[in-house]
């Protein structure tokens, strides 16, 4: 979630807006916004994104006041709808509050406080904090900062919290614990946000609240900083901000696609978060459920999607032939429109796509829907154009991703078809509870396991310094990391413009072989799971014809080391998630290249992030 906050001397409706915008990475399911106006706090939320915040509250007049906050919401606590999205009252109306986090006491202190005769709206943790902090304010006789001091001090949990009060219309009183917390200090002025880049271009200057910290800012006056815990006063530092806005915005990486490359084990998370349970071994997805018949009964299931989209859908195809003994065929959206395809009423058509707007994709599933079939999407924007013309479907919770050669897209799109495969198996009894239970907890370790791969970055750093200059690249695998060596040597075409082929590494010997001298280098995924001494066999095949061999192996392997020039080392992971960790390295090195380069990472030349033509 990410939170904004305005006291001044300006209309605070622009400031919060804008920079809510600019947060809605953070999540984007229900928005809000609270102002003082005159003598009144007004308070505008909704489902949906910042956009639908700002017609709604346009519409209930709700933009004027030189005091306010708002939220953009993740949802954690209750369904993403009108009522429990941020701000929240408190029961007398009083008191408004934003939040960031998840009290996890909440459900003691909401029993508590309902013996007490307090009602909730909401099914959220932060209602109940609102109420905490009203009731110790009452109890207690005390002012607005102590009550939410006495508060926080019963708390467990993690918040970013801003509070304002209806009696006090020069104050807000912000704390963190485990969520970020930035307070802008400008002239006569002060912002706050979950990160810097909503008040960027008002002030240069900010306090990041450490945890524990709370502040009481004062409308023309000042910000005081205290420990939550003792009330010591704290004398706080104030940080000049060197970055643009647009360094902000890619959270100090130097490009966007760097960023992005790091925010996937964040991202697979958000995208598993709520689907499964691990220790049950439960795969909940209602957009299953409630067309379950749909896919138990399918002849086959057809993938329809573009570029790296497709790549992912190739891997879908392996996980769901594998474990949902589902029949696959993932075809190119645009060959699939114009080839006149047979499609029937009893084939259900998953189309993928990152935008939602690619117009072959949105073409395909337009057939598909014309001949009878279900047409499932799997897209990371919501809203999107085939995210609406869809019969169901799930989002993919990667967060906007600008640059243009896709990543968490990819790894999150996987994430998901996993998710769906593993659903079905467990329907049709393909596979055991014990084992879907066992995949279940490999698929939350994914993240861990990239975290650790992504230690590689200097290694793969040193071996693009030296191949940054050739002219072609290889790319191989096998099974489940061939469409990984497709996207590998897809990612360095887009962006380095290096031509490079990916390939089985078993049928290289039916023509790639003919190209490889010493000028090559070969990218092998050899990593233990999977057909390992097949590989190692291809790779004496590149040896013996002096190509260069890099190679992704699995921690402590020792045969492929011994014939390859380079080797990096990705976490062990069983075949079927191995693409997630093992598409990793191949990013980087794609990455590295370009920039070593000179060529622009985040707009290659000629390619666009959303292709709406055909
Ligand atoms: C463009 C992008 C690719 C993307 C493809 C499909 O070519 O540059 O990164 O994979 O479109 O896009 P989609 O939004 O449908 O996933």
């Amino acid at each position: 979630c990410g939170i904004v906050g305005y006291i001044g001397h300006r209309q605070a409706y622009p400031i919060i807006i804008k920079g809510l915008e600019r947060l809605e990475y953070r999540g984007y399911d229900s928005a809000g916004i609270a102002l003082f106006d005159e003598e009144e706090i007004k308070l505008s939320k909704t489902k949906g994104k910042v956009a639908d915040l700002k017609r709604i509250s346009e519409e209930q007049s709700v933009t004027k006041g030189v005091l306010g906050m708002g939220h953009t919401r993740w949802a954690t606590h209750g369904v993403p709808d009108d009522l429990n999205a941020h701000p929240h009252f408190s029961n007398s109306g009083n008191l408004v509050i934003v939040h960031n986090g998840i009290i996890e006491n909440y459900d003691s202190i909401k029993k508590a406080l309902q013996n007490r005769g307090y009602t909730f709206k909401s099914e959220t943790d932060t209602e109940v904090l609102i109420n905490l902090i009203e009731d110790v304010k009452k109890n207690e006789g005390v002012k607005l900062g102590k009550a939410v001091q006495i508060a926080l001090q019963q708390v467990v949990g993690a918040y970013a919290i801003a509070v304002i009060d209806q009696n006090k219309p020069d104050e807000i009183v912000v704390a963190r614990l485990g969520s970020p917390l930035a307070i802008g200090v400008g002239e006569d002025e002060f912002f706050i946000a979950s990160d810097a880049s909503p008040f960027i271009e008002y002030t240069n200057n900010a306090i990041y609240l450490e945890d524990e910290q709370m502040a009481i800012i004062r409308r023309g006056r000042d910000v005081k900083v205290r420990q939550i815990a003792d009330d010591a006063l704290v004398t706080p530092y104030v940080q000049e901000l060197e970055m643009n806005i647009e360094q902000i915005e890619k959270g100090g990486y130097d490009h966007f696609m760097l960023k992005e490359i790091h925010e996937q084990p964040d991202v697979i998370k958000d995208t598993y978060r709520g689907r499964m349970i691990v220790n049950e071994g439960i795969v909940k997805m209602s957009s299953i459920d409630d067309h379950l018949e749909k896919f138990l009964n399918a002849d086959r299931i057809i993938i329809v999607a573009c570029g790296t989209s497709w790549h992912a859908g190739l891997v879908a195809e392996y996980i769901f032939e594998d474990l949902a003994r589902i029949p696959v065929e993932v075809e190119y959206a645009s060959e699939f429109r114009y080839r006149n395809p047979i499609i029937t009423p009893k084939d259900v058509v998953i189309a993928i796509s990152q935008s939602g707007e690619t117009a072959d994709t949105l073409a395909a599933i337009k057939l598909a829907k014309e001949n009878g079939a279900f047409v499932y999407g799997v897209c990371n924007v919501v809203g999107s154009s085939i995210a609406r013309e869809t019969n169901s479907g799930a989002y993919t919770h990667a967060g906007p991703e600008i640059g243009v050669a896709s990543t968490k897209a990819f790894t999150t799109q996987i994430t998901v078809l996993a998710l769906i495969a593993l659903k079905l198996a467990s329907e049709k009894g393909s596979i055991s509870k014990s084992e879907l239970h066992q995949k279940l907890a490999e698929l939350e370790s994914v993240p861990s396991k990239i975290e650790e791969t992504l230690k590689v970055d200097d290694h793969v750093k040193y071996i693009s310094s030296v191949y940054k200059d050739a002219a072609n690249f290889l790319y191989l695998g096998r099974g489940y990391n061939f469409p990984v060596a497709l996207e590998g040597a897809l990612k360095l075409k887009e962006i380095s413009y290096i031509h490079a082929e990916g390939y089985p590494a078993a049928e290289m010997k039916h023509g790639p072989i003919a190209l490889i001298d010493e000028q090559m280098p070969v990218v092998v995924i050899a990593t233990k799971k999977g057909h390992y001494e097949k590989i190692v066999s291809n790779i004496q095949e590149i040896k013996s014809r002096s190509g260069k061999i890099i190679a992704i192996v699995t921690e402590g392997d020792k045969d492929v080391r011994a014939l390859a020039d380079h080797v990096i080392e990705v976490p062990e992971t069983s075949e079927a998630l191995s693409p997630l960790v093992n598409t990793i390295p191949l990013q980087l090195l794609s990455y590295h290249i370009a920039v070593m380069r000179g060529c622009n990472v985040d707009q290659p030349r000629n390619l666009a992030k959303s292709v709406t033509v055909e």
